[in-house]
């Protein structure tokens, strides 16, 4: 146990990630309550030792990012303390908070002053701003408003020698010198610790029209979705879909969340789609809507969801992740690729993969709207009818032998057909020897000098990325 002031908190909770893959053993953990102490705190570790320093969030990262090596000799710089959501301006329509605000708190504080915090996924109630930032994230929403970087406008970061750049400037536009802050989003912690950031605010969409609809492959999807692009002018606002195994998935650890439509032979593609009830006023808008979904070439079954179908569908949906973790380690993925290769990525690898390990399958879902597919493997899936034929330690044990090849397979195929090995979660230690592999050694100098000439002795998160 680690005392903080009026908190104690579980040195496990800072020690292992969410999904328990990545095990550290932290050396220390440091909760600072401001800015001012976290650069006292790594000035005096840059000045006086040599250990290094993992900056961690709400600790949902899915890379492993934020987890300190195994031995004993990071220690694990808390955000969670900082937490204070420092000014909101609802005519510049931004707010300003620190590193350790949880994106639920953000989406409540921007929703009291009618305003709306866009990034959503199902870990907002830990998930904080520094993490968000610092791995780029994305979610359900990036569809119309980006990821973290699109609406962050600027940052305040400790650098590691202590100094702090403070840039929490609040600009549509600036344009003097090189954008400091998107060097620090997506940097994992390497390059500076994030300690607050300046957001941008949107106007809540008052009323979204749901529909869930089914397509025959994803082929069908991909077009459903450019034919919905085409008669609201890209204001689609989410499209997710989920396949077969994904459902199933689910149905084997939480079968109350799965419709009762949802036979578990169904071999559709279930699709979320979201837009803005705002078209149903306009009568020609809600009739070209309407007939992309009547068009059975592209959609088997489709329906308008209530409310109620609405969070039932979305629940399932962000279940996925939690019965996966469930079941026990699977090869996680996280790539995007061109819309239009996805069908023939899909194909290629399935066949390939398969071949070798008959026993294993795709866990396919994700944001297709994003190119954006957790196209996860599963090694045992099809032997593992019930919950606890096949032991934990089973699956432990065969990915100790084969999870970076038939990672190293899948991301082969993710580079001939174009697309990034990941999209929103990051390299962290999961990846990061994949990111060796295929990066161009161009960009891997480049990168390299960028860490080396900000952080020279090399402490701050220096065993992810690079
Ligand atoms: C999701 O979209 O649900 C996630 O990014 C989580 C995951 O891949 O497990
Ligand atoms: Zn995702």
């Amino acid at each position: 146990m680690i005392a903080g002031v009026n908190e104690f908190y579980d040195i496990e909770n800072f020690a292992v990630d969410w999904r328990k893959k990545f095990y550290g053993k932290p050396l220390a953990v440091m909760l600072p309550r401001n800015t001012n102490e976290v650069s006292r705190l790594i000035s005096l570790i840059n000045r006086t030792t040599n250990i290094s320093i993992v900056p961690q969030g709400g600790n949902t990262g899915l890379a492993g990012g934020g987890t300190p090596n195994e031995h004993g000799n990071q220690v694990v710089l808390s955000l969670r303390r900082l937490n204070e959501i420092r000014t909101i301006d609802f005519l510049n329509r931004t707010l300003i908070a620190e590193a350790g605000c949880s994106l639920l708190n953000l989406q409540k504080v921007a929703s009291e002053h009618k305003l709306y915090f866009p990034l959503d996924f199902s870990s907002r109630d830990s998930a904080s701003l520094g993490g968000l930032l610092a791995t780029d994230a994305g979610g359900l929403s990036v569809l119309k408003y980006g990821t973290a970087k699109d609406f962050c406008l600027g940052l305040e970061v400790v650098l590691a020698n202590g100094e702090v750049w403070h840039g929490l400037r609040s600009l549509r536009k600036d344009n003097s010198g090189y954008s400091l802050k998107d060097l620090f989003i997506g940097s994992e912690g390497t390059l500076g610790i994030i300690t607050a950031a300046s957001m941008r605010l949107f106007s809540p969409v008052e009323k979204r029209l749901t529909y869930v609809a089914m397509t025959v492959n994803l082929s069908s999807a991909i077009e459903l979705f450019g034919e919905l692009c085409s008669v609201t002018q890209d204001n689609v606002l989410a499209f997710e879909f989920m396949e077969k195994n994904a459902i199933n998935l689910v149905r084997r650890y939480f079968p109350e969340r799965v419709p009762v439509n949802f036979d578990e032979h169904l071999n559709s593609v279930i699709c979320i789609i979201e837009l803005s009830a705002a078209f149903e006023k306009n009568s020609t808008s809600y009739s070209s809507i309407s007939e992309a979904f009547a068009n059975n070439q592209l959609c088997t079954y489709y329906t308008k969801c209530s409310e109620t179908m609405r969070k039932t569908i979305w629940q399932l949906r962000e279940s996925i992740t939690f019965a996966s973790a469930e079941d026990g380690p699977q090869v996680k993925n996280d790539i995007s690729l061109p819309l239009s290769r996805i069908p023939d990525f899909v194909d290629y690898i399935t066949q390939k993969l398969l071949k070798v390990h008959p026993h294993g399958d795709f866990i396919n879902f994700g944001h297709i709207g994003d190119g954006n597919l957790h196209f996860n493997f599963a090694p045992f899936f099809r032997r593992m009818s019930c919950k606890g034929e096949i032991k934990r330690q089973d699956i432990v044990n065969f990915l100790k032998e084969n999870e970076e090849v038939i990672r190293g397979m899948i991301n082969d195929a993710v580079v001939l057909h174009d697309g990034s090995i990941t999209a929103e979660h990051g390299i962290g230690k999961l990846r990061k020897s994949e990111n060796h592999r295929l990066k161009s050694d161009v960009e891997l100098r480049i990168m390299r000098t960028i860490k080396n000439s900000i952080d020279p002795k090399n402490i701050l998160n220096p065993e992810v990325l690079l």
